[in-house]
């Protein structure tokens, strides 16, 4: 689909692999959200600098997702269940472009807590979009169950 867009941020990679399916699948183009200071791959560490973050709303500058959006009509977007919510680079990303008449699809990668808050932060936060049904996915998926979740919601688009 050429109007559609897969952005993500992922730590670990686990939402990466999610985002390349996703593309695989949909033929969509592919863009990693990477803010300008990387979190500590050591969980304690990012764990305390996370919690900081989201305490604070702060939202951090991006190196790479800030090209304009205009092109595409159908935006996924993918993050991390961070503290039952979106990684802070993700909001970036949310807060830096107009989603206005656009479709959102959100997706996460999680550890037991599914989407948590996410879907709703994310409907917040694009309140002029149409947001579709996402996919929460612990671990690791097979790409016949994204092909399925696809299939559902083709329907809307
Ligand atoms: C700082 C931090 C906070 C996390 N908080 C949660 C959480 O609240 N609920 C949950 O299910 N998983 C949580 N996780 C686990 C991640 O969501 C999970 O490992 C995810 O797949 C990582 O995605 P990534 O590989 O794309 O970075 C957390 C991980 C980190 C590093």
């Amino acid at each position: 689909m050429e109007n559609t867009l897969v952005a993500y941020y992922s730590l670990f990679h686990n939402t990466k692999h999610v985002a390349l399916e996703i593309a695989k699948q949909t033929g969509a183009a592919l863009r990693e959200i990477i803010p300008d200071k990387n979190y500590s791959f050591d969980y304690n560490t990012a764990a305390k600098e996370v919690r900081n973050q989201i305490a604070r709303g702060f939202c951090p500058k991006l190196i790479s997702g800030n090209e304009s959006i205009d092109n595409y009509q159908i935006i996924f977007i993918g993050t991390p269940n961070w503290f039952k919510t979106m990684a802070p680079p993700v909001m970036s990303f949310l807060q830096q472009h107009d989603f206005t008449g656009k479709i959102v699809i959100p997706f996460c990668t999680h550890g037991g807590g599914g989407f948590g808050q996410i879907e709703n932060d994310i409907a917040k936060a694009c309140p002029n979009s149409k947001i579709l049904p996402g996919i929460a996915v612990n671990g690791m998926i097979a790409p016949e169950e994204i092909t399925g979740w696809l299939e559902v919601i083709g329907h809307d688009l």
